[in-house]
């Protein structure tokens, strides 16, 4: 069977990827009430159907920081995805690059930034901040001398929320997982995955992490790592050390509440995306969909505002675009693609994402991507 819509994807991916592995990806935090609140409440949004409107011709592209998209819509940062399928972040980013759309790597990635940059495209850079100041220096400069057009600063980490699937699953980091794989599949060679294809790339980010890998043992535990390591003193003054080394775009992400958002605004962010993390940190807040109006009207004219959290279609996105936001980033659809099937599942999932959204427009009446707005929404039905 062919995978067509998103949930095919998330199937296959169950299928091929050792448990641990999808259940990092598919899980959130806690209750992983805000996980499900992210889909539903996109689910309950109702679109306006408009019919008897010359739709020959619309338009998907949109502009963002200087850039030209061929869709609204990014891949949105996802650590270790290197995991999931031999150089992960080097398939999933010729697959974005073949859409024209961005890939955004994760500080946490496995393939390095000099890697995913020189397999195309410079990605957009994720940063997480960790409390040696002197890391981060380099690790901006490199992202820098990479090329990397946008930085996204992801200030909703700054401690992991629990997922209790990854404690079930025995998800405990990069030293552990050789043997935790081992202890699971019993010694049997998985299908679809080797240990090999993860340890052959230089994770670019974590010395230690690399350290582990070739038995210095100093990651056990890879939440534990994050505890130790990132930075929970981190304010908006954190930004003017970031301008210092970087001076092109910088986009806040996480951000859930109207407040915060003008505070990104004073701070001087470019951009911002309206995100809770995909549902794996704070569980119990809103859902992205349900933030994304307050935070449109409050800071709507003075930067670029982003979204992620729970987009499983083109239609979702049209959704979100019609409530304020210029683009969506997609996480687990394109972890669970690239899981399923490489660079050549993730190119098919962005198409048929691009097809959704085409169909979306159209029915709606739409022509122009970058000019959606709240006519595109049926405002008798129940919204959130
Ligand atoms: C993430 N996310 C994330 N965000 C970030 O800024 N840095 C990171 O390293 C990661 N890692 C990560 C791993 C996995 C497996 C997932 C699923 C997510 C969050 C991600 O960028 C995005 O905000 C959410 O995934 C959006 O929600 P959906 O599209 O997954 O519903």
């Amino acid at each position: 069977m062919k995978p067509a819509s998103m949930s095919d994807y998330r199937e296959r991916a169950r299928r091929r990827l050792p448990p641990m592995f999808f259940e990092y990806i598919d899980g959130g935090s806690y209750a992983e009430e805000t996980l499900r609140r992210n889909v539903r409440d996109l689910e309950a949004i109702a679109l306006r159907q408009r019919v008897m409107r010359d739709m020959s011709k619309v338009d998907l592209s949109t502009t963002l920081f200087g850039q030209t998209l061929s869709m609204p819509l990014a891949l949105a940062p996802v650590g270790m995805a290197g995991m999931y399928a031999a150089r992960g972040e080097v398939q999933a980013a010729r697959a974005a690059a073949g859409a024209g759309v961005p890939f955004c790597l994760s500080t946490v990635g496995v393939c390095s930034i000099e890697e995913v940059a020189a397999a195309g495209t410079p990605p957009w850079f994720q940063l997480y901040m960790l409390k040696d100041r002197g890391y981060m220096r380099d690790l901006i400069t490199r992202a820098k001398d990479a090329g990397c057009p946008v930085l996204v600063f992801t200030v909703d980490l700054p401690i992991p929320g629990a997922r209790y699937r990854d404690v079930r699953s025995g998800f405990t980091g990069l030293s552990g997982l050789p043997a935790a794989i081992n202890t699971l599949w019993q010694g049997a060679t998985h299908p679809a995955w080797s240990w090999d294809l993860f340890t052959q790339g230089r994770p670019h980010t974590l010395g230690s992490v690399q350290a582990a890998v070739q038995g210095g043992g100093r990651v056990n535990d890879f939440l534990a790592w994050i505890a130790r390591n990132f930075d929970r003193s981190v304010t908006w003054k954190d930004l003017d050390f970031v301008r210092e080394i970087w001076d092109g775009p910088i986009v806040i992400k996480g951000v859930l509440d109207p407040d915060d958002a003008r505070d990104a605004v004073r701070a001087g962010a470019q951009g911002l995306v309206v995100s809770n993390h995909g549902g794996r940190q704070l569980d119990g807040v809103s859902s992205s969909i349900a933030a994304l109006p307050r935070i449109a009207d409050a800071v709507g004219g003075d930067l670029e505002i982003l979204m992620d959290g729970g987009i499983r279609s083109g239609l979702d996105v049209l959704k979100a675009l019609s409530l304020g936001a210029r683009a969506c980033l997609v996480g687990r659809p394109w972890a669970w693609a690239l899981g399923a099937g490489g660079e050549a599942m993730v190119s098919r999932m962005l198409g048929v994402m691009r097809s959704e959204l085409t169909t979306a427009m159209i029915l709606t009446g739409c022509t122009t991507a970058a000019r959606a707005n709240a006519d595109m929404l049926d405002v008798a039905a129940p919204q959130n």
